[in-house]
């Protein structure tokens, strides 16, 4: 059933997995415990106690899809997620989907892979998957009647899987936002990223279909401390304060779901024990005005974020990993980190000590007719309570952050992402089938 697979799971053996092989040199040469190979030949194990793709050393592109489920028999939602799993263990591995032509498979019939990453490496692929709110308990309609429950999954939703509220500003498009499934991908060669994505779409035919996707570059957070911090299309360092692979104290208590949650659920009469282990994805595509952004000074940018661009040390003084001093004050009693600026009101003082796992990317889809870029960040963050952890964040930054002016959130998206498979089923050449 759904839970117990932890609904991305299936049983058997599996031939493929790859411990860590110790540390070997990645792209930038840094060690990188978690891989097996070295640059465009990395892969990242599909199985594990968590899902890859969260404390992954981010890559750099991103093609994130989320899916409606169009069917309501519930045995075929749990076979297209067996299938899924299937094809994520291979894909990761730098494997084929299935069979790519005439000397495996059958001529007369479509290959069962589509082909255009058939001679590109694995790129450190990772496949990340989710479930919406809307696929526990269907989606409200607009006259506020309740959703409908087709898969009898309405005891399983964890309180955590709340409906976001509105926050000013949001600007959000439903064409844009959420989704009954997610599949994050992320691949350091986005031709390897979107071929995952197309594949798992194709084998979703007749049982689920693309809602939306999102395609991201130039990773916007460091999430281990062996990566040199990106920026974003502000010009800023990003992610300098993130939660990094490293802590694990720090990923149990605010990115990982701890048991005590599902405890906290079953008292409620619901059933979550299925993602203890894991985490929840906030996705926020934030569009940028980066026109206006590039016309004011770099006093005022500096002012907005807290940080100085060049170095990214907070405005309290230091270099970038010296903590801001959020009671420092200069000469005319003013705090020196400034009372509405973004890294002082993201700051974790002052939401009782939460912190996040932001995993995003810049995007840049064309432009508006009105020769303005549509670009931004693509803001991802996996938490281990949104009610604890994000929701006050935003809250607080869409009403008094000074960046808010220069951004729009124009889709959004919650999703329960369960904890890893420990194994998958192996043919008898080893590979998952
Ligand atoms: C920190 C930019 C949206 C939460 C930062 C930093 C920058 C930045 C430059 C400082 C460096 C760092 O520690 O990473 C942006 C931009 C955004 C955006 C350009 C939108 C386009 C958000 C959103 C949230 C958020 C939506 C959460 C609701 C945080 C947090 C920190 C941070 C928690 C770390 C604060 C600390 O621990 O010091 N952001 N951010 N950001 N941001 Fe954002």
């Amino acid at each position: 059933g759904l839970a117990a697979g932890a609904a991305v799971g299936a049983a058997g053996g599996f031939g493929v997995a790859r411990a860590s092989a110790g540390p070997t040199a990645g792209p930038a040469a840094t060690p990188d415990p978690g891989a097996t190979g070295v640059g465009a030949h990395r892969t990242y194990a599909f199985t594990g106690a968590h899902q890859a793709g969260i404390v992954t050393p981010a890559q750099d592109r991103l093609y994130l899809a989320t899916f409606d489920v169009t069917t309501d028999d519930r045995d075929r939602l749990v076979d297209l997620l067996r299938r899924w799993t299937v094809m994520a263990a291979r894909l990761t591995q730098g494997l084929p989907a299935g069979s790519l032509g005439p000397s495996s498979g059958p001529y007369d019939a479509p290959p069962d892979d589509t082909g255009e990453a058939a001679d590109l490496p694995a790129a450190g692929l990772t496949l990340t998957f989710g479930f919406g709110r809307s696929l526990f308990v269907g989606t409200p309609g607009a006259d506020g009647s309740p959703g409908v429950d087709r898969f009898g999954l309405a005891a399983r939703l964890p309180a955590a899987l709340v409906e976001l509220p509105h926050f000013p500003g949001d600007d959000l498009d439903p064409a844009r936002s959420d989704g009954d499934l997610v599949v994050q991908a992320c691949a350091d060669d986005p031709q390897v990223a979107v071929h995952a994505v197309r594949n798992l779409a194709r084998a979703a035919f007749g049982t689920a279909t693309l809602r939306w996707a999102q395609l991201g570059y130039g990773r916007t957070s460091s999430t281990s401390t062996s990566q040199r911090t990106p920026r974003n299309l502000f010009g800023f360092k990003d992610g300098t304060s993130n939660v990094k692979a490293e802590e694990t104290e720090a990923l149990d208590e605010h990115v990982w779901v701890p048991a005590s949650a599902a405890d906290e659920d079953a008292a409620a009469g619901t059933d979550s024990a299925w993602m203890t282990g894991g985490s929840y994805l906030v996705a926020r595509r934030i569009r940028m005005t980066i026109e206006t952004w590039d016309r004011s000074s770099l006093r005022e940018q500096e002012a907005v974020v807290g940080r100085t661009k060049g170095e990214g040390a907070p405005l309290s003084g230091g270099t970038e990993f010296t903590e801001p001093d959020l009671a420092a004050t200069g000469a005319d009693d003013a705090p020196l980190v400034p009372a509405d600026s973004h890294v002082r009101l993201a700051h974790p003082t002052m939401h009782g000590g939460a912190r996040m796992l932001r995993r995003g990317y810049n995007f840049t889809d064309g432009n508006d007719g009105l020769g303005r870029l549509d670009a931004g960040l693509f803001f991802l963050a996996f938490v281990t309570d949104p009610r604890t952890h994000f929701i006050p964040v935003q809250s607080a930054l869409a009403t008094r952050d000074a960046l808010r002016e220069y951004l729009l959130h124009t889709g959004s998206g919650l999703f329960a992402v369960p904890p890893g498979v420990p194994s998958v089923p192996t043919g008898a050449d080893g590979t998952p089938t």
